[in-house]
């Protein structure tokens, strides 16, 4: 049986006519760029989180980048970033000039760790990005408590966390800041590119509304240097559909999830291990094993695709050469970047075509 990495065509099928009013609703009211659709969005998504406001941009990575403007971070700052994640959450600080400071991970929940954390505060460091990888919360009581005792912004890179919960509460709303994706392959994904910024302070809002629309509050008054980083009324149409159904889309992910972690019994593998107090929503299915070419060989030779998140982290990058990390100075990344390899993984996959992996997976 052939099992794609992923699918989005079975999800739109099943949500064409819902999509296509909402399209056609954006176009009656010619709304493109802004307007009654983002704001209605924005409203819907707050209110989902549980936090006071949600401002909806082009990208989450205008989300980052925004996340540190509006805590006034820039050049001299550092920001602490884990160095297995996407490289976006990095582009956060080095957008604003400041530079980020890669940190290690917890060898078993694959999540920033926090006593690495420790080891690189400086009399520099403003701010401290939790990423919650792979839809797994990070461990967000000690970043809490770390970010306290040093007068340290905590943000939450919640890119692939839509709807995870830690200690009863949804990611976006625990971190000082928030910033996400609706990149299409994410698990609230839109119709194109598109993000959000979560803040209960209203000050903080209105200034990221503005930085996001060339810095201006009054039309043709521009109080500072703005971005171009509105959210596209069509995106915004999209996701209010999409954001009805993301409580189910997750739960079926966790009921996928509990199949391979319950029935691989294969010790050539190792799945990521979760935070007690979280319930994540498994945004990807990744595993670790030795060599992990081989194994993306083998489900290859059977019709199952995969994919590798990420294969080269964060500090090692070329684009951070002038930094001076070397190879060995972040181990727990470098080694789950070496071995790490994604299963397939949507709402949409079928108990058959995950059972399959599975039955792979144990052969292997
Ligand atoms: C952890 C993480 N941070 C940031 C981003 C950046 O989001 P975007 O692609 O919407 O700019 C992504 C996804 O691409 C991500 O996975």
């Amino acid at each position: 049986m052939n099992v794609p990495f992923f699918d989005l065509s079975r999800q739109y099928q099943m949500l064409k006519p819902e999509i296509q009013d909402a399209l056609q609703r954006v176009m009656d009211q010619t709304a493109f760029s802004g307007g009654p659709f983002v704001d209605r969005f924005e409203e819907e998504l707050a209110a989902y989180t549980g936090v006071n406001y949600a401002v909806g941009l082009n990208s989450g990575t205008s989300a980052l980048h925004l996340a540190m403007l509006v805590h006034g971070i820039g050049p001299g700052d550092e920001v602490i970033v884990p160095a297995n994640t996407f490289i976006a959450t990095a582009w956060g600080p080095s957008y604003a000039g400041a530079t980020p400071v890669f940190c290690d991970i917890d060898p078993l929940t694959w999540n920033i760790d926090p006593e690495s954390v420790r080891s690189k505060i400086s009399s520099r460091t403003k701010a401290i990005i939790g990423v919650h990888l792979y839809g797994q919360p990070c461990n967000l009581d000690a970043l809490r408590s770390i970010a306290d005792e040093h007068g340290l912004v905590l943000m939450e890179d919640g890119a692939q966390s839509i709807g995870a919960t830690y200690r009863g509460q949804k990611t976006m709303a625990i971190g000082d800041i928030a910033a996400t994706s609706f990149y299409p392959g994410k698990n609230l994904g839109a119709y194109g590119e598109g993000g959000a910024l979560f803040t209960n302070d209203q000050t903080v809002a209105e200034h990221a509304k503005s930085l996001r629309s060339h810095g201006s509050k009054q039309r043709y008054f521009h109080d500072e240097i703005g971005y171009n980083y509105r959210m596209e009324g069509f995106q915004a149409a999209v996701l209010s559909v999409k954001l009805r159904y993301i409580d189910r889309w997750n739960a079926r992910r966790r009921e996928v999830a509990a199949l391979y972690l319950e029935d691989v019994k294969n010790p050539k593998i190792t799945f990521q291990s979760r935070e007690p107090e979280s319930t994540g929503v498994f945004h990807l299915m990744v595993l670790t094993t030795e060599n992990r070419e081989h194994l993306r060989d083998y489900l290859a030779e059977q019709g199952i695709g995969t994919a590798f998140h990420y294969p080269h982290p964060c500090h090692l990058q070329k684009a951070y050469a002038d930094l001076g990390y070397k190879p060995g100075s972040i181990p727990n990344a470098e080694a789950q970047a070496a071995h790490c390899l994604s299963l397939p993984m949507f709402p949409e996959i079928t108990d058959e075509e995950a059972m399959a992996v599975v039955h792979a997976l144990n052969a292997y």
